[in-house]
């Protein structure tokens, strides 16, 4: 199975309302970011909606921008305003299509991230700099993004346990929009901000045991705005870690953007 992938859409910085390029496949799975107000993202999703047979959706920290901290609302409004194609992993839902699985959820963060340095100076960052700790989270306190990331990790773990036990599922393609693995964050930034930009979703599902990554063949994420194709051999095969972000309107860090990347599960390679 093939399946088109682009995150970070960022529809409302920088784009001036110029759709995205999409691709061939019948899916499309979008890992985050498509606006930073819920009647953007859910037009935005309504389009593709209307290009693909099916949309895999998780939420990313953008999608509550302007929602004054109440992210339950903003996912029932958006869940409202998809069309029924369109599958939104956050809000609990294993979505199948033949012998695969999608399952996700959108991560947030733990402040543990491997080269990051202490948990303190990791949540501090993110406290004194991010803008999520002033439009998502109003008064910066760390401990509500790790809320947030144990509900991630109970909803996607959940999900990964309902389709080990389904035998009709072949394979698992995971989506997150935060970076499950330590090969997607990038050098070159102060290392304690990478605690905003890492979930550690895959080391935790490897510790948690349970065969809850036997059927994973892909994991896609965004939130970083750099392209990433890596595979992770730990568990004696591979696992691909994909990312296509299209970025803000005036970055560069992805040679594709403004296009899909179609992926196959199987073996992805493009
Ligand atoms: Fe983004
Ligand atoms: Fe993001």
């Amino acid at each position: 199975m093939r399946f088109d992938l682009v995150s970070d859409v960022h529809q409302d910085i920088g784009w001036r309302g110029r759709p995205l390029g999409t691709g061939e496949c019948d899916t499309l799975v979008l890992p985050g970011d498509v606006g930073n107000r819920v009647g953007v993202t859910a037009g935005v999703v309504a389009a593709l909606a209307g290009k693909y047979r099916d949309v895999v959706f998780v939420d990313g920290n953008h999608e509550f921008y302007s929602s004054s901290g109440a992210l339950d609302r903003t996912r029932d409004l958006l869940a409202d305003a998809f069309p029924v194609n369109v599958h939104y992993l956050d809000r609990g839902g294993l979505f199948r299509v033949g012998d695969t699985a999608f399952a996700g959820a959108n991560g947030w963060y733990h402040f543990q991230a491997p080269r990051g340095g202490s948990f303190g100076a990791q949540s501090g960052w993110w406290s004194g700099r991010s803008n999520d700790a002033r439009l998502v989270f109003p008064g910066g306190d760390p401990r509500q993004a790790l809320d947030r990331w144990e509900e991630s990790k109970r909803t996607l773990f959940r999900q990964l346990e309902t389709a080990r036990d389904d035998p009709a599922v072949e394979h698992v393609v995971v989506l997150t929009h935060s970076v499950p693995h330590p090969g997607g964050l990038v050098d070159g930034y102060e290392p304690a901000s990478s605690g905003a930009f890492y979930n550690g979703l895959f080391d935790e599902a490897k510790d948690a045991g349970g065969e809850l990554l036997d059927k994973v063949r892909v994991w896609c994420f965004g939130h970083t705005h750099h392209p990433a194709f890596f595979r992770d051999r730990s568990l004696g095969r591979d696992i691909w870690f994909v990312a296509n972000p299209r970025g803000y309107g005036h970055e560069r860090h992805n040679p594709r953007r403004n296009r899909t990347i179609a992926v196959d599960v199987e073996g992805p390679g493009y």
